[in-house]
C-alpha cells in the first residue's frame, strides 16, 4: 500500500488520472454492488466508501503489458514469469533499499490464501496465529478456518499521543503462550494505518525469536528472526490491479517454498498471466503515477481530518500510511438512543457506505477508503457530517 506518511508535502497538483474515473457500475465490482438498487433517507444513491480498492485507472504501463500479453493470445497454465522476481526484486531495492535473492520470491494468487497456507504450514491444529487488532478481517476469520486459533493483541488507541501504540505486556504475554506458533503482521497496519516503527519491528522480532515464533509481515524486519520471516508483497494495492490476483511471497527458507503448494490442500491455484504482466510492469515502470497518487492522498487525508475535527463524540489517530481512515464513533455512540447508535446504519442513511467496525474485531468504528476522486470524496465527507448531525442535508 502507498505510504503518504513522513514525506515532505508536494507542492505539484495531481494528475488527471486521478480526476476522471470509469463508471464501475455493472462490471461486478465488489465495491460498487453492495449498495446496488438501495438508497439513502433522502433517496440518494449509497456511496461505497468501504472494500480496500480505489476507483482509478491502473497507470498507463500497467494498461500497456496487460494489452502486450493479450495480444500474444496464449493463456494457459503460467508459473512465475521469467521478469517476476527481478522486476520485484529490483523495486525493493530501489524503494526500500532492501536486497533479496529472486530466488526466495513465490507468486501466490493473493495474500490473503499466501496468509492461510502459512497457517497450515507453520502452525499445527489448534495452535495459535496472534495478531495486533483491530485488523483485517481475513486475519481474525482465516485461523478458525484452518482449525488454528486466533489470538488478539488489542492495540491501543493513545489520543495523547497521536498514534496507535503496542501493549507489549499483552503481546509478550501471547508470544510467550507455548502455543502461539506465527505472528501475522499487518503493515502497514489495516485498518489504523499506523506505520510500526523500525524499534517497534525489532523488539517484536526480537520476542518473536526469543519464543519461537514466525513473523508473517509485508515489511522487512532486519534481523536475524527474518531468516525465518515470510513476507507478501503485492502491486494491487498502489496500481489498483487486486482484480487481477497476483501477490508475492518473499520466502528465504527453502524448505517452507518446498513445502507450500503441499500445505495448501490443494486449494492454491496458478496465477493468471496477466497478473503477472500488470505486477511486472507496475514494480517497474509504475513509480511516477505512484508517487502522484501519493500527493492526492495526502490531500485527501488532511481532508478526512478537517471533515471530522470537531464531529462530536468522533475521534481518529491520522494514519500514516494507506489510504484507510479508520473512526472512533464510540462516545457517539453511547449518547445515542440505543436504536440510533449504529455508526454504520447512521452513515447508510446519510448515503454514505463505509467499512463496518465490526468485520475489524471492533464495534463502534468505521473505515472509509479515501481512494477514490476528490469531488466524490468531498461529498462523502459531507454526508459524514450530516450522518453525525452536524449539517442539515
Ligand atoms: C492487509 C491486507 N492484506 C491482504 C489484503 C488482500 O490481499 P489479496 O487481495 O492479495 O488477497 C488486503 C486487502 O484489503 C489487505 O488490506
Amino acid at each position: 500500500m502507498p505510504s503518504p506518511a513522513n514525506r515532505p508535502p508536494v507542492a505539484a497538483a495531481p494528475s488527471d488520472a486521478f480526476s476522471t474515473c470509469p463508471d464501475r457500475r455493472g462490471t461486478g465490482a465488489e465495491k460498487w454492488d453492495r449498495y446496488a438498487g438501495q438508497s439513502d433517507n433522502h433517496g440518494r444513491e449509497i456511496i461505497p466508501f468501504w472494500v480496500a480498492d480505489m476507483d482509478f485507472r491502473s497507470p498507463e504501463c500497467v494498461l500497456e503489458a496487460i494489452k502486450r500479453r493479450t495480444d500474444h493470445g496464449v493463456f494457459g497454465y503460467t508459473h512465475d514469469t521469467p521478469g517476476f522476481a527481478s522486476a520485484l526484486a529490483d523495486h525493493l531495492k530501489r524503494r526500500h533499499n532492501w536486497k533479496i535473492e529472486p530466488s526466495w520470491v513465490m507468486g501466490v494468487p493473493g495474500v490473503v490464501n499466501g496468509l492461510a497456507v502459512t497457517a497450515r504450514l507453520l502452525a499445527a491444529a489448534g495452535e495459535g496465529i496472534a495478531s495486533f487488532t483491530p485488523v483485517y478481517p481475513p486475519f481474525l476469520f482465516l485461523p478458525k478456518l484452518a482449525g488454528r486459533q486466533t489470538v488478539r493483541v488489542p492495540l491501543i488507541a493513545a489520543y495523547e499521543e497521536d498514534r496507535w501504540l503496542i501493549d507489549w505486556d499483552a503481546l509478550e504475554a501471547s508470544l510467550a503462550n507455548p502455543t502461539t506458533k506465527l505472528f501475522w503482521l499487518c503493515q502497514p497496519h489495516n485498518p489504523t494505518g499506523t506505520v510500526f516503527s523500525r524499534e517497534e519491528l525489532m523488539r517484536l522480532a526480537d520476542l518473536a525469536e526469543q519464543h519461537g515464533v514466525t513473523v508473517i509481515s509485508d515489511e522487512i524486519l532486519d534481523h536475524p528472526a527474518a531468516r525465518r520471516a515470510i513476507t507478501f508483497v503485492a502491486a494491487s494495492k498502489t496500481w489498483n490491479i487486486a482484480g487481477l490476483g497476483c501477490a508475492a511471497a518473499i520466502v528465504p527458507e527453502e524448505a517452507l517454498r518446498k513445502n507450500w503448494r503441499a500445505a495448501g490442500g490443494g486449494l492454491v491455484p496458478m496465477i493468471n498471466p496477466l497478473g503477472y504482466a500488470a505486477s511486472e510492469a507496475a514494480w517497474q515502470e509504475g513509480d511516477p503515477w505512484r508517487q502522484d497518487l501519493l500527493h492526492l492522498l495526502r490531500r485527501h487525508r488532511q481532508m478526512a481530518l478537517e471533515a471530522v475535527a470537531g464531529l462530536p463524540g468522533i475521534r481518529c489517530l491520522a494514519p500514516q500510511a494507506t489510504y484507510l481512515f479508520w473512526i472512533d464513533c464510540r462516545e457517539w455512540a453511547a449518547a445515542q438512543p440505543p436504536d440510533r447508535a449504529d455508526p454504520q446504519q447512521a452513515c447508510e442513511a446519510a448515503g454514505i457506505g463505509p467499512s463496518d467496525g465490526r468485520d475489524f474485531g471492533s464495534p463502534g468504528f468505521l473505515r472509509l477508503n479515501l481512494g477514490c476522486p476528490t469531488p466524490r470524496l468531498a461529498e462523502g465527507l459531507r454526508r459524514l457530517r450530516q450522518a453525525f448531525g452536524t449539517i442539515g442535508t
